[in-house]
């Protein structure tokens, strides 16, 4: 069995929480950056990670995901400034679960991640109320994701793993 964790990063909060899932997947596992891949052919585990990105999966991971999943095994893993148990969270799911209707929709991890104060900074100067309502909740997620996030998706990780053996 093998096992690919591919993801996107701006600002590595994402790329920590791939590196702890793949850090927990046992047999040949890959892990790469979702740039760097061009199919999926030869993995029997596919995990996705991506930051939430105004409000919505960014694009380039919809894009990959569509035309690769077909008949994969998959999960997902996402960070988001908005902390857990906001109902926008719900929306992004559904993506997931949408976007792996061709293959094998296995599960979705999802955590808070700090939001860089390139943006904070870039979002307070906006005219728009909710990107500065946005920007307000920026400091909230300072050191996100924290070690107990991470451990949640150790977890994660070996819950999916265990779906497919
Ligand atoms: C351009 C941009 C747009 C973002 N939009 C959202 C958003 O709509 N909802 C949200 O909860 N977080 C949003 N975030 C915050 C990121 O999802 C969060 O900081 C994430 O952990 C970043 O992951 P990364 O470090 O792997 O890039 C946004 C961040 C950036 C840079």
């Amino acid at each position: 069995m093998k096992t690919l964790v591919t993801y996107m990063t701006k600002t590595g909060n994402t790329k920590r929480i791939a590196e702890a899932i793949y850090g927990e997947i046992t047999g040949e596992k890959d892990i790469k950056d979702i740039k760097d891949v061009s199919n999926l052919e030869g993995y029997d585990l596919v995990f996705v990670g991506f930051p939430v990105m105004q409000f919505n999966v960014p694009e380039n991971v919809t894009k990959f995901v569509s035309e690769n999943v077909a008949g994969k095994n998959v999960a997902f893993f996402m960070t988001h400034a908005v902390p857990e148990g906001t109902p926008a969270i719900h929306s992004w799911t559904c993506s997931c679960t949408d976007l792996a209707a061709s293959g094998n929709y296995l599960g979705i991890f999802g955590c808070q991640g700090e939001l860089a104060q390139a943006i904070i900074d870039m979002l307070s100067k906006s005219d728009d109320p909710q990107m500065k309502a946005f920007a307000e909740m920026g400091p909230s997620t300072k050191g996100q994701p924290d070690e107990s996030r991470v451990q949640k998706a150790r977890e994660f990780a070996k819950e999916i793993q265990a779906k497919v053996q």
